[in-house]
């Protein structure tokens, strides 16, 4: 039904504003945990054990509908996807966060708008990324002018960054490229989590611990992907997600 006359459209406009107010507001009088949900700080939640238990049960739900497919069921991850419970992070937290409140907000940047997303529409898009999607790129050495002599050295300087016993010659031989690598990896390869650039001291690989795995990753490059979730999870999940990942995180 078509209406052209003035006086009752604007009516009928101003009943469907109405009506989608009472239905939203209704929703929130059923739930009044989930605005406390989304005003309380993580220490304020943790405090309160009938807010924490909600909040358990909407994350872990949405994490076996969502997450699970790729991160796992306990999200220790698997694979070049991460563990989202050992508190290393390859994103915005860097470990000089004050507050649980700061962390929290990192680990919810990454889960709504998630990492290089590019499923948005062309002319939004900053540096091939959706606004605000986690975005960086592993370069592919291989097409950048290294050899495999070079190539070769690099994969000896980076398993010498976590301690293996590797040719010294190699090592010195490829310490004059590592320059190129310290805007993502850090001066001492512990990584950069602005960038999203992965320690390289630790033993934790993405893709993998192999001399020959990381020959792969050092000619071919790493562009992992993590959805967005803003438009197909509501704010109260998003939380409850971000938050529970923190705790578990934390070992609470
Ligand atoms: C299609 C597979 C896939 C699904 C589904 C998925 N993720 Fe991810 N996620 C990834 C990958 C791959 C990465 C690593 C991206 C990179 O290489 O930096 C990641 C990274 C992350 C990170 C950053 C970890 C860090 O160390 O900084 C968070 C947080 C995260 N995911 C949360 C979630 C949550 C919460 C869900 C469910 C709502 C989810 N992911 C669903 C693949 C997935
Ligand atoms: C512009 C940023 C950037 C630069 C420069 C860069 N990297 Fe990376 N590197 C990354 C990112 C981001 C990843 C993770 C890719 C992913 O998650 O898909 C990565 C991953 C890696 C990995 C795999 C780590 C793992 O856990 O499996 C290695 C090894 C590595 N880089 C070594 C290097 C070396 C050596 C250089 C210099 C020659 C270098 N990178 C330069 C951003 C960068």
């Amino acid at each position: 039904m078509i209406i052209h006359h003035p006086i009752l459209k604007g009516l009928l406009k101003k009943t469907l504003v109405l009506m989608a107010f009472l239905v939203t507001s209704s929703t929130w009088a059923q739930n009044p945990l989930t605005e406390s949900l989304l005003n309380a700080s993580p220490e304020t939640i943790r405090a309160n054990l009938e807010l924490l238990s909600y909040m358990n049960n909407l994350a872990e739900s949405a994490i076996a509908d969502n997450c699970a497919s790729c991160h796992g069921a306990d999200l220790t991850g698997a694979g070049a996807v991460p563990n989202l419970v050992d508190y290393e992070w390859i994103w915005g937290i860097d470990g000089f966060e004050m507050t649980a409140v700061e962390s929290v907000m990192e680990i919810m940047q990454t889960i709504l708008y998630g990492v290089r997303n590019t499923d948005c529409a062309e002319e939004i898009k900053m540096f091939g990324g959706c606004p605000d999607t986690r975005y960086s790129e592993m370069p592919a050495y291989g097409e950048l002018g290294f050899d495999e002599n070079a190539l070769n050295n690099m994969v000896d300087y980076v398993l010498s960054l976590s301690g293996e016993d590797v040719n010294p010659f190699a090592v010195e031989a490829a310490s004059s490229l590592w320059p190129v690598c310290v805007e993502c990896h850090g001066v001492d390869g512990t990584g950069y989590t602005p960038f999203g650039g992965p320690d390289l001291t630790d033993d934790i690989w993405l893709f993998g611990s192999s001399g020959q795995e990381i020959y792969d990753v050092l000619a071919n490059g790493g562009m992992g992907v993590c959805p967005a979730w803003s438009e197909v999870l509501d704010a109260a999940t998003i939380k409850a997600l971000a938050v529970y990942i923190y705790n578990k995180a934390n070992g609470y």
